[in-house]
């Protein structure tokens, strides 16, 4: 009794946890851990489908180790008892500049999909932008979010599609449009090539072993709808029922010949923020300044498109600089710690969006995984902030970081 009394004054008892995913999730401690939890739980050709990119994936992990280039400098003494991360952007109050980047076909992930990423988005007062190729639609996200919603357009052939997809959204309170513009045709993702990846998911022997050793992934996929290209109806949305490549697809319906013409369509078409994304050079972040867009998204497609192209988070200053300040800037790719918000913004970005780090919390644990991927960022970016001698966004200054001289 002693001796259990003294081990209970020095030690508390965790409560035994009996799933293995339980207890990894539980203890998960950075974004990284959430992508290896959702790498166990999804079968390999969905995983690689959310993890890879293009080629030899040049920038996808540029992305990443670009971050790792610029240190901080720094400051002490600075009473960071108070830590506010709140910003505007485009005339909105945010409390964080951490926004939901567009991802497609969001429900192969996990069930609750598109709509778990809404209703976290909506939770934290923070945009959401749904993609055009989302497996939830315009309406469904609708009805769950009372949060900033906004609209990723992919520009099909069918412009009559297009102009159907923006009347809905508009009339259900979507603030901002996001033309993404780095998709003339889709980068080649070899990962997905190999595994004969295709949407949806065509049954073969390859898959249903797949799915046999990650039953967790499975039985969620089997009991749920089927997939489908919520946002779509009639031909432009035949890979409901037949399995088809992506980039068969994509290049069946995506209109190759977009120009900065276009953006004039959209212009009179759409009565809220037209953001570009996927801006990958000073030039045309002119170019978007003087055609006349609310704000840019540096952005690569997280290295999914064209492989070489530069990382984002090395564009910003230059874009800045040259665009001298005019122009709102997102920085779109990599974002794995709340350290890298703080890098962008000292850049000169003004607020971050995040693809893959909610999708590894989706695909590891639905819900409470984006809720847990944007809580981990969150947390980062504010000891971050304390550590670093800054207490609001407006404080985070270029003199905040400068190039690591020695590697
Ligand atoms: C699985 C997946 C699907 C995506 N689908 C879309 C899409 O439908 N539309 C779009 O504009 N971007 C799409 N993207 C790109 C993201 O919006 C974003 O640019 C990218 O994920 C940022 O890089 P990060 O994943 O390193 O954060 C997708 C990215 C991933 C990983």
């Amino acid at each position: 009794m002693g001796l259990l009394r003294t081990l209970q004054s020095v030690a508390s008892f965790a409560r035994p946890t009996l799933s293995a995913r339980k207890r990894r999730f539980d203890r998960a401690a950075n974004i990284d851990d959430l992508r290896l939890i959702a790498k166990r739980r999804l079968p390999g050709g969905i995983f690689d489908y959310i993890d890879g990119g293009a080629e030899d994936e040049v920038s996808l992990h540029r992305n990443r180790d670009a971050y790792q280039r610029y240190e901080f400098v720094p400051r002490i003494l600075r009473d960071v008892s108070n830590i506010d991360t709140s910003t505007t952007f485009l005339g909105r109050t945010l409390p964080s500049p951490l926004i939901f980047s567009p991802t497609g076909f969001t429900r192969i992930a996990h069930s609750q999909g598109e709509l778990a990423v809404a209703r976290v988005a909506a939770a934290h007062q923070l945009p959401y932008c749904l993609s055009t190729l989302s497996t939830r639609s315009i309406e469904e996200v609708a009805a769950v979010s009372n949060g900033p919603k906004w609209f990723q357009v992919y520009v099909w052939k069918d412009r009559a599609l297009v102009h159907d997809m923006l009347t809905r959204a508009e009339s259900l309170g979507y603030e901002a449009i996001m033309l993404t513009v780095d998709t003339a045709v889709l980068g080649r993702r070899e990962r997905d090539v190999r595994r004969g990846f295709t949407l949806p998911p065509k049954l073969g022997p390859g898959t249903l072993i797949d799915g046999i050793t990650h039953p967790s992934w499975t039985w969620d996929f089997v009991r749920h709808d089927p997939i489908t290209f919520a946002n779509i109806s009639g031909a432009a949305g035949r890979a409901v029922g037949t399995a088809v490549t992506l980039s068969d697809f994509i290049s069946e319906q995506f209109d190759p010949a977009l120009s900065w013409d276009d953006i004039a369509w959209f212009r009179e078409r759409w009565k809220g923020h037209i953001i570009l994304k996927g801006v990958q050079s000073v030039d045309d972040a002119q170019l978007a300044l003087t055609h006349g867009v609310d704000a840019i998204a540096l952005s690569n497609h997280g290295g999914r498109q064209l492989d070489g192209a530069p990382a984002p988070i090395d564009l910003i200053a230059p874009v800045v600089h040259a665009t001298h300040g005019a122009l709102p800037i997102i920085c779109d790719g990599g974002i794995r710690r709340g350290g890298d918000i703080v890098k962008a913004l000292a850049h000169g970005a003004s607020v971050c969006t995040m693809g893959r780090s909610y999708l590894y919390g989706l695909g590891a644990a639905g819900e409470a995984g984006v809720e847990r991927a944007f809580s981990m960022l969150d947390s980062e970016m504010r000891r971050t902030m304390s550590l670093a001698g800054v207490r609001t966004i407006a404080e985070i200054s270029p003199s905040l970081v400068r190039t690591v001289s020695h590697q």
